[in-house]
């Protein structure tokens, strides 16, 4: 039965709660901070540099997985939702981390990953163990091949990471995982599957966590006859507005599952939040998400992949803000995460580059400076944008992607699944810097890395831009505070400028203006500059790729 309704059966008064004007810094646990020299970050490195995020001023923290896990995809391969892997310490660290955080005023999103099990999962390992047909087996989606002996899979889906969408097991069945062979994807349409999770759910609520960051949101139901589809799959094109809905994406059914855990969620005190991580498109398709019975929030990938000029930045703020108001949502910025090239390299890239999925020695450079200079731009504007703002570890340095990793250090399974065609994430998830002149710069006590650093890790890093008056570092504590002090996140937004050169708009008692074109234009009149993204030019004017947020 199709229970789904309409935007505007269900369209509400707008949330409120500390969640619609959150600042929330993502947390990549593998490159945060090693508290015992293993190369690896760990809970207790984290624990230990929550001051950093406090003194950042940000006000809750996601973390992405920390769970048991072979690590065939960096944590989001599941093998056990009720743990931590040893590599990163003990459920007791976790414990650690989420009071501490909370003793700094921080609330704490975990990852929960529903989509798809690690291949070590108790319950794959029982599938594989037993026959076709079999309870077992239906926990997961096994199907018999076709052609003859059934040699060929069931049907022609491709893994985002490459390669085939399924894999043989010795007796004949096959499996289908949508990521890698190792993530092997549940079947939603079996109850014991919803019960499951809705208990893993209740595991971390009663741990004091005050959200979930749902995995691949728009993927746990597929249309049911698995019906062929003969596009590549891609991580960042889920689903696109001008192209029929994907059979493994956005299928309806998916909003009854996050229904169901919104119950379970209220029944908590405390506002517990979910976010839906769904690469779906277009934005009034991704607001069905965060209709007022859902999900409290979605992250905006739109945003995330819009150019960098005035019209495609007015486009997509006017149609992000528009398509969450009408269900009351509260909009949500992002700039960075674990999956895309990090914003001050993407911007450093010639506008209109096709969605860079990682870039390598052997490809067009970025220019440093100007994504940089842009990158600044691009996050003062965003600061200054109502709703909830999402940063990920190490922007706050201002840290460009690493795009001369060796190919021979490179561990995200879409370099080998799409048989080196692909560069995969690897850029964005090197551990990040904390003092310039420590080993591994200080990351972690020793040398030791999982990732190799750039030397030129050292420049960004915290120490040499604490107390730096321009730094990245003290801008981004500068927008925090005075988007805190102006009530940005509440808004409401009303342009005045939206041109092809010029971006202004008035929120509270600020202006807010970015400079896309060739010429410097004038700081907005009558007023006090409160922050720039970079020095104004001799003549006091704005210059090409720098906002400015004035008192009106
Ligand atoms: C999400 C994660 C990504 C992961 C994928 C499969 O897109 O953000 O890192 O590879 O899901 O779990």
């Amino acid at each position: 039965m199709n229970t789904d309704v309409t935007q505007q059966e269900t369209a509400g008064a707008p949330a409120t709660g500390w969640w619609t004007e959150a600042v929330i810094y993502q947390i990549y646990p593998r490159s945060f901070a090693d508290s015992d020299g293993d190369g690896m970050g760990d809970l207790p490195g984290i624990t230990a540099r929550l001051g950093h995020l406090a003194e950042l001023g940000v006000d809750a923290v996601w973390l992405s997985p920390f769970y048991p896990s072979p690590q065939a995809d960096a944590g989001y391969d599941v093998a056990d939702y009720r743990d931590v892997d040893p590599l990163f310490g003990r459920l007791a660290d976790a414990d650690t981390m989420i009071a501490e955080a909370k003793a700094r005023g921080l609330r704490v999103i975990v990852d929960l990953v529903p989509n798809h099990t690690s291949s070590a999962h108790r319950w794959f390992q029982a599938a594989l163990a037993a026959a076709p047909g079999s309870p077992e087996r239906q926990r997961y989606v096994f199907r018999a091949g076709q052609g003859a002996d059934g040699a060929e899979p069931p049907n022609d889906w491709q893994s985002v990471f490459g390669g085939p969408a399924w894999t043989r097991v010795p007796d004949g069945q096959w499996y289908l995982h949508l990521f890698d062979t190792g993530q092997p994807d549940l079947n939603w349409d079996n109850p014991e599957v919803r019960t499951e999770f809705l208990d893993v759910l209740r595991f971390w609520l009663d741990r004091g966590i005050d959200g979930f960051r749902v995995d691949v949101a728009h993927g746990l139901i597929k249309q049911a006859d698995l019906a062929n589809w003969r596009e590549p799959q891609e991580i960042l094109s889920g689903n696109e507005a001008d192209k029929p809905r994907p059979p493994m994406w956005d299928q309806d059914g998916v909003h009854e599952i996050y229904r169901e855990w919104r119950q379970l969620l209220d029944s908590y005190d405390g506002e517990r939040i979910l976010v839906a991580e769904a690469w779906v498109e277009p934005a009034e398709r991704l607001a069905r998400y965060v209709r007022p019975d859902e999900m409290h929030q979605a992250f905006n990938f739109e945003y995330l992949l819009a150019a960098w000029t005035a019209p495609a930045q007015y486009a997509v703020i006017t149609r992000s803000l528009e398509a969450t108001d009408s269900v009351g949502a509260p909009t949500t910025w992002v700039l960075s995460n674990h999956d895309v090239v990090r914003h001050a390299s993407r911007l450093g890239l010639p506008i209109g580059t096709p969605k860079p999925n990682g870039i390598g020695v052997g490809d067009p450079q970025p220019d440093a400076a100007l994504g940089l200079r842009r990158a600044r731009a691009a996050t003062l504007l965003m600061l200054a944008l109502p709703g909830s703002a999402y940063l990920y570890q190490g922007e706050e340095l201002g840290l460009p992607e690493h795009t001369t990793l060796p190919d021979e250090a490179r561990q995200d399974p879409t370099w080998a699944r799409s048989g080196h065609t692909e560069r995969g994430r690897d850029g964005c998830r090197v551990p990040i810097p904390w003092e310039a002149d420590a080993p591994s710069y200080g990351f972690g006590p020793t040398d030791a890395s999982w990732l190799p650093q750039p030397p030129s890790w050292a420049e960004y890093a915290l120490d040499r831009q604490r107390g730096v008056p321009g730094s990245t570092y003290e801008l981004y504590r500068t927008a925090l505070r005075l988007r805190r002090e102006h009530g940005l996140a509440r808004g409401p937004l009303k342009w005045l400028s939206s041109g092809d050169e010029v971006l202004a708009f008035r929120n509270g008692e600020l202006t807010v203006l970015t400079n896309f074109g060739p010429a410097s234009v004038p700081v907005p009149a009558g007023a006090e500059l409160l922050a720039t993204s970079a020095p104004l030019d001799k003549d006091g004017r704005v210059p090409t790729d720098v906002t400015v947020w004035v008192r009106a």
